[in-house]
């Protein structure tokens, strides 16, 4: 019964449109919300047809008393039976809501651990800071908007932020949990099925708030710990002669006020750490897609494509920027 409900009310909804991500779990937390979610619709459903039909009977049934005798000695009798028992269903029902809300809140609540992977996820006015903990400091690292997890284990999220308050969430994984700052909540996940999962910032922050997407990118355990691998590392060298100009013109422009390479001269964390920049999917937290004219673009004039982001642009000659571009793509 616990999957038949979910699984009758999905090819219910199937033919009218794709379900919604929150309705397509990728780990136990959200299967347990969405157990949730499927139980308290099928009441609904019940309770709007119990209703319904004790409408249309009464209505029916008023039509046909109009034309009887008007007092009925035992109705008042019926009458308050009626309302008891429709009292003691109302009560029923609220109370099954309660008790299945309230085991799901147990069952999440229930896998928090502290042997899990941690990962700080730090709220900022547009974007997500995310920093892959470790007990030895030269193992931690700092990426942007995009969670890698290995599938099958559970990760504690640490969730805080550095301006206003924010929510993470994404849907298929878990509900929603705010970062306020100055303060840290905590986050269990879990992921089971491989694949790239959307998540949006669920309060909001500000201009930009409907731009602050994050993906998380669940991988079996080999290929995650290549990309973490990879992620401590420092920047990769410039590959070409291009890509070396390019170094320069970030290393002596403005980029080094906001951003950090690590292995080079740039060291500052206002914005994100741009050290595998190019192993990323999106940029400016899910606005636009990591590819060069996007980039180039952000570069220039990234009021355009987000009006209000903390990034100003940037009046670069043509050769510069082209440069600048080829080097940052090659931060894999
Ligand atoms: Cu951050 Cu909305």
């Amino acid at each position: 019964m616990k999957r038949l409900l979910p699984a009758l009310g999905a090819s219910l909804l199937a033919g009218c449109a794709r379900l919604p991500a929150a309705l397509t779990p990728a780990g136990p937390q959200a299967g347990h919300i969405g157990r949730l979610w499927w139980t308290i619709l099928w009441i609904q459903v019940v309770v709007y047809a119990v209703v319904i039909a004790t409408l249309a009977w009464a209505l029916l049934r008023r039509g046909r008393a109009a034309d009887d005798a008007p007092s009925d000695p035992g109705s008042d009798r019926v009458l308050g039976r009626a309302v008891g028992g429709g009292l003691a269903l109302t009560v029923l029902t609220l109370a099954a809501v309660l008790v299945a809300s309230a085991s799901t809140g147990h069952a999440l609540a229930s896998r928090a651990r502290q042997d899990a992977l941690a990962i700080t996820v730090t709220g900022h006015q547009w974007w997500w800071e995310v920093r892959y903990e470790d007990s030895s400091p030269s193992n931690t690292f700092t990426t942007a908007n995009e969670i890698h997890v290995p599938v099958g284990q559970p990760v504690r999220l640490v969730l805080t932020s550095a301006d206003v308050i924010h929510s993470f969430w994404v849907p298929s994984i878990h509900g929603k949990r705010d970062l306020f700052p100055g303060r840290t909540n905590e986050l269990m996940i879990e992921v089971d099925r491989p694949g790239t999962y959307r998540g949006q910032c669920a309060e909001f922050c500000g201009y930009q708030h409907a731009h602050m997407a994050l993906l998380v990118v669940a991988e079996p355990l080999d290929r995650f710990d290549l990309w973490r691998r990879a992620q401590r590392s420092p920047a990769a060298e410039p590959g070409n002669p291009e890509a070396v100009h390019g170094r320069t013109v970030f290393l002596a422009g403005p980029c080094v006020m906001c951003h950090q390479v690590r292995g080079t001269g740039a060291g500052s964390n206002v914005g994100p750490d741009l050290t595998h920049v190019a192993s990323r999917l999106t940029l400016a937290a899910g606005a636009i897609p990591n590819t060069r004219g996007h980039l180039a673009g952000w570069i220039v004039d990234p009021q355009q494509i987000k009006p209000g982001t903390r990034m100003p642009g940037n009046a670069l000659d043509p050769s510069d920027l082209q440069a600048l571009v080829s080097y940052l793509q090659g931060l894999e």
